[in-house]
């Protein structure tokens, strides 16, 4: 058997396509502002896609490019200036942050209505007493791929691989609300093949290249592929997809797969942030 391929591009596409004409009809437009502090290239080619895709949706975008010398204080006042202004429904900082700047300082700054990355403790406070609000992009991501199988999600076993607080907790949250019985795998885990054949649904996201192979995976299962790792110029997943892709049911390819599908997630979040402003 050979899997079904998840093409995140392509349903990313009909999301995009379906903001532009909401976005068409509405007479105040959504704001999202984009903080980068620093050089990190990657960083930069996230921003530079998240203010493009802003742009193309019909978005009004500020993109602030900082140095990476910036101090706390300054970054604070942004934040917060950022905070008071009408015209931006939604604030973004680039993680991660230079090392003379506390990362959960910032971002608790931001007001969880304009958290649009849903990184704040209130929002991800929000996910464990299922009264989600603003959800991160990559774990909303993430639960819209295993949904666009058509794959009932209650009852199966997900095991998550990855414990970070944007990606893997997130995600974890999510599936348990949707009733999957979750187990989070992590650097420490000790026989992780034996975890993860026991998944339906299998999500990876521990930035590790090819960590999963063929004979770490149950057969016919939903594979998400969250990584994004630089190997030669090219990009790979955590996934070893050539592998995977014989006993897997379905996967999500890299490039192609999360990653457009978190793009069109925060373009999503940044129009609900506007809703949420105005109640
Ligand atoms: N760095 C890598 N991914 C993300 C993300 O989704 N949001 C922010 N703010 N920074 C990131």
């Amino acid at each position: 058997m050979t899997a079904e391929i998840i093409d995140g591009k392509k349903i990313a596409e009909k999301i995009i396509n379906d903001l532009k004409s909401k976005v068409k009809n509405l007479k105040e437009k959504p704001g999202l502002a984009l903080v980068l502090v620093g050089n990190n290239p990657a960083s930069e080619i996230y921003v530079n896609f998240k203010e493009k895709d802003s742009k193309e949706v019909g978005l009004y975008c500020e993109r602030f490019n900082l140095d990476k010398d910036i101090n706390e204080m300054d970054l604070l006042k942004l934040v917060n200036d950022l905070n008071q202004k009408t015209n931006i429904h939604g604030i973004l900082v680039q993680l991660p942050l230079p090392k003379q700047i506390d990362a959960n300082l910032i971002i608790d700054s931001i007001l969880p209505h304009k958290d649009v990355d849903g990184f704040t403790p209130l929002n991800l406070g929000n996910l464990v007493s299922e009264n989600t609000i603003l959800a991160p992009a990559t774990a909303r991501a993430v639960l819209y791929l295993i949904e666009s199988t058509g794959m009932e999600i209650k009852g199966k076993n997900a095991v998550v691989v990855g414990r970070s607080n944007t990606v893997g907790k997130p995600t974890a949250m999510m599936l348990l609300e949707k009733n999957a019985t979750v187990t989070i795998c992590h650097s420490k885990t000790k026989n992780l093949a034996e975890h993860t054949k026991k998944a339906d649904i299998l999500v990876v996201a521990c930035g590790k290249p090819r960590l999963v192979t063929k004979d770490m995976v149950k057969q016919g299962s939903v594979v998400i592929d969250v990584g994004i790792n630089r190997e030669g110029g090219k990009l790979i997943g955590d996934v070893d997809f050539e592998s995977v892709k014989e006993v897997a049911g379905y996967i999500t390819p890299v490039p192609g797969g999360v990653g457009p599908m978190t793009r069109a997630m925060l373009l999503q979040n940044t129009l609900k942030a506007m809703e949420l402003a105005k109640r």
